[in-house]
């Protein structure tokens, strides 16, 4: 077999390069380690930008998003008895974010790139690439229990933080990595319940942080800060509801509660790999950089990497420039490192930490009053949350 571009990973990252290379008339193939069945339920984050919304409206695949996804012209904080809203809309000038979850985008991503004739293999075994310093490296896997040998010009790591492909650019020779662990964890479920809000609360209590999302009038989406080694199955559905309870009283949020269908543990890290790429491999998302879900900044930084990697390749097919995939770490790591700045600052101004003191509680409540009520910090705030315009 013989493609283009190898892409390693069918995730946003993997699927929305392929399907930006092929509008440029690119040709690639990605293969994914798990089902097609699988990547269309896992459960994700549910945030997208203006930018990812722009990209996927102007490249084809935002029919959906437009009918089912919510648009939010402001976020709320609650803490220190009360509730404050940041009007992402008007401090950006025009600017907001779309509640539509991650598992959607990847089903609009896969039905358009097989209606337009793709080749994905699901469920790929035995993923090895060589040859990355050659001018034709190639990915081997078993599929379908045979073993395939895919010649590309490029290889594309876009395996999410369980990558493989990361692994293969030399550490500590070529590769650098940059770790950092957080003392805590987000308690998730979906819920069928109403809204309790218009608008995201995200709500700072001495009980630990919470998160009031949504994924439609029928199912809501909630987090709180809990133990890493925190197991669902010590949790019952009333001892969440009074967890939520405890912690959202204080400010007046008066929660509407349901049958919850779902609970999972999600782990923080903030990870970030130098240089994203090594001969011909190049990494995109998740399989480079990693970020605290506060903020729910890596589906969008998974995009904004495939976007400038698409022009870059488009600029060495085109007009046989390779400068732009030269530049591709540098371009791509200025952003990755404002929204790892953007995530940590978030979480470190709602979390309690394990050793915090009452002196931390009421300076994280003067940082958030400051972020309420300071017009530039509030702008701050907004112009990171609803993010940065694509390069
Ligand atoms: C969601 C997740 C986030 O991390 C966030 O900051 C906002 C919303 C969500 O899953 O809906």
């Amino acid at each position: 077999m013989r493609t283009q571009v190898g892409i390693v990973g069918a995730g946003p990252a993997g699927l929305m390069l392929s399907h930006l290379l092929h509008l440029r008339g690119v040709d690639s193939v990605v293969i994914d380690l798990q089902t097609r069945e699988t990547i269309e339920q896992t459960i994700k984050a549910g945030i997208l930008e203006q930018g990812t919304v722009d990209l996927m409206r102007q490249t084809g695949v935002g029919d959906r998003l437009t009918r089912d996804g919510f648009v939010h012209h402001g976020i709320n904080l609650a803490f220190g008895g009360g509730m404050h809203r940041i009007n992402l809309y008007e401090l950006t000038g025009g600017r907001a974010v779309t509640v539509y979850a991650q598992h959607e985008v990847l089903k609009d991503l896969i039905a358009k790139r097989l209606a337009d004739g793709a080749d994905i293999r699901f469920g790929v075994t035995d993923t090895q690439v060589a040859g990355l310093q050659s001018e034709q490296p190639t990915i081997t896997f078993q599929h379908e229990g045979q073993q395939h040998s895919l010649e590309c010009d490029f290889i594309i790591g876009a395996d999410g933080s369980r990558t493989y492909t990361r692994f293969q650019i030399p550490q500590p020779e070529v590769r650098t990595d940059f770790f950092r662990q957080y003392p805590f964890a987000w308690f998730g479920i979906l819920a069928e319940a109403p809204p309790s809000s218009d608008e995201l609360i995200y709500a700072h209590s001495g009980r630990g942080f919470v998160l009031i999302s949504t994924r439609s009038p029928k199912v809501q989406r909630l987090y709180f800060q809990c133990d890493p080694e925190t197991s669902v199955d010590d949790w019952s559905d009333d001892r969440i509801w009074e967890e939520f309870d405890a912690r959202l009283a204080p400010s007046g949020v008066s929660l509407k509660t349901g049958t919850i269908f779902k609970k999972d543990v999600l782990q923080f890290r903030s990870f970030v790999c130098e240089p994203m790429q090594h001969g011909r491999l190049f990494l995109a998302g998740d399989a480079a950089h990693t970020v605290p879900p506060t903020g729910a900044k890596g589906l969008n930084l998974a995009m904004a990497d495939v976007h400038v990697l698409d022009r870059a390749l488009g600029s060495y097919y085109d007009v046989k420039d390779s400068g732009l995939l030269e530049s591709y770490t540098p371009t791509v790591l200025r952003r990755i490192w404002r929204a790892q700045h953007f995530s940590w600052w978030m979480t470190s101004m709602l979390h309690r930490f394990s050793d915090a003191t009452d002196f931390d509680l009421r300076r994280q409540i003067a940082e958030l009053d400051m972020v309420v009520n300071s017009p530039s910090a509030s702008k701050l705030l907004a112009e990171n949350y609803v993010g940065l315009p694509l390069l």
